[in-house]
């Protein structure tokens, strides 16, 4: 039997989520500022008659296991483009919080995507592996790159971007989800609908937090993040006030700044070193203003096989 093929895939906080205008197609431009760290997912193709999805891990049990998980699109679509049938059992190993604004969904894609071309030796370029990750998702491309990236567009055309040091973070994990389309939804009621969502300006990146990542310089990127750099953060809090008392909790205990990891309900917050993210994390449990904290570094690699 030939075995299987792993590959690990980070998860990413949005140190910038810059949300533009609503377009008529439903989605936002956005000027995204990803940064990948070090919770990841591991998907791994083996091969098998039919499609397969089996999944692990915490959160697993709210993982589709049919044709509606982006991991299995990804293996149909690399499939169609190939003509070969998408055959293969994927299993993914979750680390990555279920519906937490960390983009794991888009992390088992861009795994199963890396995955399925090792094991059936489609020898997709990076260049096409990445236009297929943007048809699966607007966070997809990012996954298989890793590091930091501006996104533009709907997230997807990257940039990357040079970053000066590791930064550490506490990711404040909630108890259920949040549903990233209904986040951009209430994003847009809270400006006044949809005609009036369609009007807002055009999202910039903010030079002062590109200054402070190529610096690695901790405190300056503290002083961007607690100037408000999350579109989506006043959505998330609307639609679960409590996580108010994440952050609030967080930064009564050091964190240097706190923020909702993208669509949340995840909270992220930046520590000045590994010392002060270990004590963060553990006022943040003891708190019960989360269901558990994780400790880690960012940047982190982006989708590759171990
Ligand atoms: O691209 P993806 O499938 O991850 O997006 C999920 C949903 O998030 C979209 O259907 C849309 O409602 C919202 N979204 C958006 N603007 C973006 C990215 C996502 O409105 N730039």
């Amino acid at each position: 039997m030939t075995t299987g093929v792993t590959v690990s895939v980070p998860a990413k906080v949005n140190v910038q989520l810059a949300v533009g205008p609503l377009r008529p197609d439903g989605y936002h431009d956005l000027a995204n500022v990803f940064l990948a760290v070090g919770l990841y997912d591991r998907v791994t193709a083996a091969p098998a008659d039919t499609l397969r999805i089996t999944c692990t891990g915490p959160g697993a049990g709210q993982v589709p296991l049919d044709r509606s998980n982006l991991a299995a699109r990804a293996a149909v679509l690399l499939a169609a483009r190939h003509g070969r049938p998408p055959a293969v059992h994927l299993h993914i190993d979750k680390d990555i919080p279920v519906a937490g604004g960390m983009a794991g969904g888009s992390a088992d894609a861009a795994g199963a995507l890396l995955a399925c071309d090792a094991l059936w030796g489609t020898g997709a370029t990076r260049q096409e592996l990445l236009g297929l990750g943007a048809e699966l998702g607007s966070d997809v491309p990012f996954s298989l790159l890793g590091g930091a990236a501006l996104g533009r567009g709907r997230g997807e055309r990257l940039t990357p971007l040079d970053v000066g040091g590791r930064f550490h973070w506490v990711f404040a994990l909630a108890d259920g989800g949040l549903s990233t389309p209904e986040v951009y939804r209430e994003c847009d009621r809270l400006r006044g609908g949809p005609p009036a969502a369609s009007r807002v300006p055009e999202p910039e990146p903010e030079p002062a937090l590109l200054a402070a990542l190529a610096g690695g310089d901790a405190p300056a990127l503290a002083a961007v993040l607690a100037g408000g750099t999350n579109d989506l953060q006043p959505a998330a809090l609307s639609l679960r006030p409590a996580l108010r008392h994440t952050l609030d909790t967080g930064l009564a205990a050091g964190a240097l700044a706190g923020i909702v990891s993208g669509s949340g309900p995840t909270c992220a917050f930046l520590a000045k070193d590994a010392e002060a993210a270990h004590a963060l994390a553990e006022a943040l449990e003891a708190s019960g203003t989360c269901r558990a904290a994780r400790v880690t570094t960012g940047p982190a690699p982006g989708a590759r096989i171990v």
